[in-house]
């Protein structure tokens, strides 16, 4: 009997770690982040800047992978601890990309982009022109879950305080990458919330924080 509901029990545990580890058709693998090169620190501060015209190109996945590793990415496996700081280590950051494609979620753990939808949503996470037509806007969103905020419950500006300063320093993250790979890139609060949360299929306890638009500039 014992033995029964042991094997019960790790098949479960499988059963539960291959769904949540599932990659789709749809979902986006990158390969390994270059965690080598780039500009020298000092150089990709002095060269850091806010971007608002962008030509049509797209980034290549090696800058896709690259960007969201500098972001938000793990690198410190055995700790699951990331690039930017996070108070109280809570890391209820995601990031939402928006390309042409449709909307993805970055999974860190896995280092792959996890299709949400096909829609091409991109100019609904700003008011501003430039914003529909950059090849990615990241779209960073607080899971309050993890600060045991259930759906419905009333989320005060105060309480998303810490959340906002976590997503200053992923941001920041961006604006360096982007520095050093001579990409353009701005930073946004300017979004029409109301209107971008249900078409990203976010639950009320998920607050959007900034969003940041990244693309090749416009010399
Ligand atoms: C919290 C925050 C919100 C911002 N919102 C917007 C925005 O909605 N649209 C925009 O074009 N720039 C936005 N910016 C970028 C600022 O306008 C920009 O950082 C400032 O003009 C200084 O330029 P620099 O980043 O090139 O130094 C925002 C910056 C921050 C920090």
């Amino acid at each position: 009997m014992k033995r029964l509901c042991l094997s019960r029990f790790f098949l479960t545990v499988f059963f539960c770690t291959s769904l949540t580890a599932g990659v789709f058709a749809q979902d986006i693998i990158l390969p390994a982040p270059l965690k080598q090169g780039g500009k020298p620190l000092m150089q990709a501060l002095n060269e850091r800047q806010s971007t608002r015209t962008f030509t049509g190109d797209e980034l290549s996945l090696q800058q896709l992978s690259d960007l969201l590793w500098a972001a938000w990415g793990i690198n410190r496996p055995s700790e699951k601890k990331r690039t930017a700081p996070s108070a109280r280590n809570i890391q209820e950051i995601d990031i939402y990309v928006t390309f042409q494609k449709g909307l993805f979620v970055y999974d860190a753990q896995n280092h792959i982009l996890k299709q949400v939808h096909d829609r091409d949503i991109r100019s609904l996470t700003g008011t501003q022109d430039f914003v529909g037509k950059a090849p990615l806007n990241l779209v960073y969103v607080a899971d309050m879950a993890k600060m045991n905020k259930k759906e419905g419950d009333p989320v005060a500006d105060s309480e998303l305080l810490w959340s906002y300063a976590n997503c200053g320093f992923i941001a920041q993250n961006v604006y360096l990458y982007c520095a050093s790979e001579n990409l353009g890139c701005v930073v946004r609060g300017l979004i029409p919330k109301d209107k971008l949360a249900p078409e990203m299929g976010l639950r009320s306890n998920q607050i959007i924080l900034l969003a940041q638009t990244v693309g090749v500039p416009q010399k």
